[in-house]
């Protein structure tokens, strides 16, 4: 796309580099040069200058640099014309009628052949060959509606399907090609890359189709196979979800793994998920966020390559402007055994509610802490490095959720010059003192009220909060390990909360019809709130560690609770036997 010279001469006496750069980054004078942070990578010395009287920018750390365009399209992840047209906008200058070059008609060419791709895989969707995808989709529980709004498609079995297609529609092989949608075998001869398989259109905030991403349908060993990289498609710099959570209220974008997580995300309300394709977070894509939103919440998986690209993401995020939060997916127990879950499993396990207050319970002032802590100690030394990781340890402990605990961890480490595993040592064994103290309080009777928490659902609350945390800790308990019902003498009746007494009922009877037993088992036999609850409980931490003497501990304060109850009652019947006794005689005498 050409522009003419003489508007391109005015836009640059308009757009003054150190105004539109002050915009993005605060610059400090420096003789005739200005500095600051460099946008463009992660730094706490600036490296970053511009030459205002040259009209020029550059980094001494990354060694990006160029003009006012350059910047533009850099920092608001743009094409060259579309810089230029931000940079008129802004200046209030008029775009002369586009004499379109070679690759700008390419481009367009192409960006109309995805759409019309992406139109081909939503109709066969709809139709008698989309039979297998839509059943996969009801199988997931995505509904039509939701595959309106993503523009899903089913790609077919055969293997020229689309390329004939579109041939008929007048694209080049070159084209088709180009886009990545057909590959050219051996013989020459073109085929489609996407068979069988359910897609998934990436598209732009401005709504184009840069690419595909294609699930399988039929168990192929690639689960997904994506676009690779075309003219119109950079992986680094595109984020799928985007075109749709660029709009949310919200005020946080959440990042998660799966393109699968981001579409049931969406469908539970949570307008704002994206997810980056199967590739690390990059610099160019928070770029793209921090335009529509000042959070991040990652939600990445909770297996090791989720906690993996975590620690990446953050190590991106570290010296950004976002205020980031990492949100913590409990793991499922299954027959006593722990299974990871993404966020799509949780949405449909424990719903919406749940994980809005997963949002809100995600914490994002630790990281905070600890470098103020670290502020504290003298780490050249041996010793303070000791005393650090013995203060850091204990902080750390306290973070309920094992990805957090490993990823702050980790970091606390690292930013002290310590082993990692020595600190992450540390941390469980500031946690296993933890839960010690914690069964002596319960066991002395001192934990006080308000520490055993509410249930939020109001139906739900607790009369005895006391006995309630040790009957909370039983159901914990037996979740974990159902084979412990075997040292469990409890009657429902001895519940103090009838909604425990009923969860602690349907556990029991699972375990003894040898049913599988886990929160999300009992989930058709409760009522959403009382879901909700129960994933909240299981939540809380537990160790399996000498268990059966939890659960005699447990046990313990439910029957003396219970006897104190009784003899409370007992007391106030006697109370009033005698204040009516009283009350009795009066009547006596004055009849
Ligand atoms: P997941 O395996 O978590 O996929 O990979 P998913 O979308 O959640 O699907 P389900 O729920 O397991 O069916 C996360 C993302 O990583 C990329 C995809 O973008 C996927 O959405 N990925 C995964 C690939 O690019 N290639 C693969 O082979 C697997
Ligand atoms: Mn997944």
């Amino acid at each position: 796309m050409a522009f003419p010279d003489r508007f391109l001469e005015e836009l640059r006496a308009r757009s003054d580099i150190e105004d539109v750069v002050s915009s993005y980054v605060s610059l400090k004078r420096q003789g005739t040069r200005l500095t600051g942070l460099c946008p463009f990578h992660n730094e706490k010395t600036p490296s970053f200058s511009v030459t205002p009287d040259k009209g020029l920018y550059y980094c001494f750390g990354c060694h990006k640099g160029g003009d006012v365009v350059r910047f533009i399209m850099d920092m608001e992840n743009l094409s060259y014309p579309d810089a230029v047209r931000f940079l008129a906008n802004r200046a209030g200058l008029a775009v002369p009628e586009e004499e379109e070059g070679d690759g700008g008609r390419a481009r367009k060419r192409l960006l109309e052949l995805n759409k019309e791709a992406a139109r081909f895989y939503n109709s066969l969707l709809k139709s008698e060959e989309g039979a297998k995808a839509r059943a996969y989709l009801e199988q997931r529980r995505i509904l039509p509606a939701t595959v309106t709004r993503f523009g899903l498609g089913a790609a077919p079995e055969g293997w020229t399907t689309l390329t004939d297609a579109m041939r008929r529609r007048g694209y080049t092989e070159l084209e088709l090609v180009q886009a990545d949608l057909s590959v050219r075998g051996k013989k020459g001869g073109l085929y489609d890359r996407f068979r069988d398989r359910l897609m998934f259109p990436l598209i732009s905030v401005s709504g184009e189709v840069l690419a595909f991403g294609g699930r399988t349908l039929c168990g192929d060993k690639a689960k997904y196979v994506n676009s690779r990289e075309t003219p119109v498609f950079s992986k680094r710099r595109s984020l799928y979800g985007i075109h749709l959570a660029k709009n949310t209220k919200r005020g946080s974008i959440i990042l998660c793994e799966g393109n699968i997580d981001v579409v049931t995300l969406h469908q539970a309300g949570f307008d704002n998920a994206v997810a980056s394709m199967g590739t690390a977070l990059t610099v160019e894509q928070t770029r793209m966020i921090s335009r529509y939103a000042k959070e991040i919440v990652i939600c990445y998986d909770n297996d090791p390559a989720g906690i993996q690209a975590t620690q990446r993401a953050l190590d991106i995020l570290k010296n950004s402007e976002f205020s980031v939060k990492v949100l913590n997916l409990p793991d499922r127990i299954v027959d006593g055994k722990r299974v990871k879950i993404d966020a799509d499993d949780f949405i449909k396990l424990y719903g919406a509610d749940a994980f809005e207050r997963l949002l809100q319970g995600s914490e994002n002032h630790i990281e905070y802490s600890l470098e103020k802590l670290r502020g504290q100690y003298d780490l050249s030394s041996t010793e303070g490095k000791v005393e650090y990781l013995k203060a850091a340890g204990a902080m750390i402990a306290k973070l309920a959720s094992p990805v957090e605990r490993e990823v702050y961890g980790g970091r606390a480490a690292e930013a002290a010059g310590v082993a990692r595993e020595a600190m992450l040592q540390e941390i469980e064994r500031s946690r296993a003192i933890n839960a010690k103290r914690q069964k002596k309080e319960l066991e002395r009777g001192e934990t006080r009220p308000e520490q055993a928490a509410q249930p939020v659902g109001r139906g739900l609350r607790y009369d005895n909060v006391r006995s309630a945390a040790a009957e909370e800790g039983v159901l914990r308990l037996l979740l974990l390990d159902p084979s412990l019902l075997a040292d469990c003498d409890l009657k429902v009746g001895e519940f103090s909360s009838a909604y425990l007494g009923k969860v602690y009922g349907l556990i029991r009877r699972r375990i003894e019809e040898k049913q599988s037993v886990s929160a999300a088992a009992l989930s058709g036999e409760l009522t959403e709130e009382e879901m909700s609850q129960l994933v909240r409980i299981t939540q809380r931490p537990e160790e399996l560690s000498g268990a059966k003497r939890s659960l005699r501990d447990y046990t313990a304060v439910i029957r003396t609770e219970k006897l104190k109850n009784e003899t409370d009652l007992l007391a106030l019947a006697s109370r009033y036997k005698e204040t009516k006794g009283m009350e009795d005689g009066k009547s006596d005498k004055k009849g």
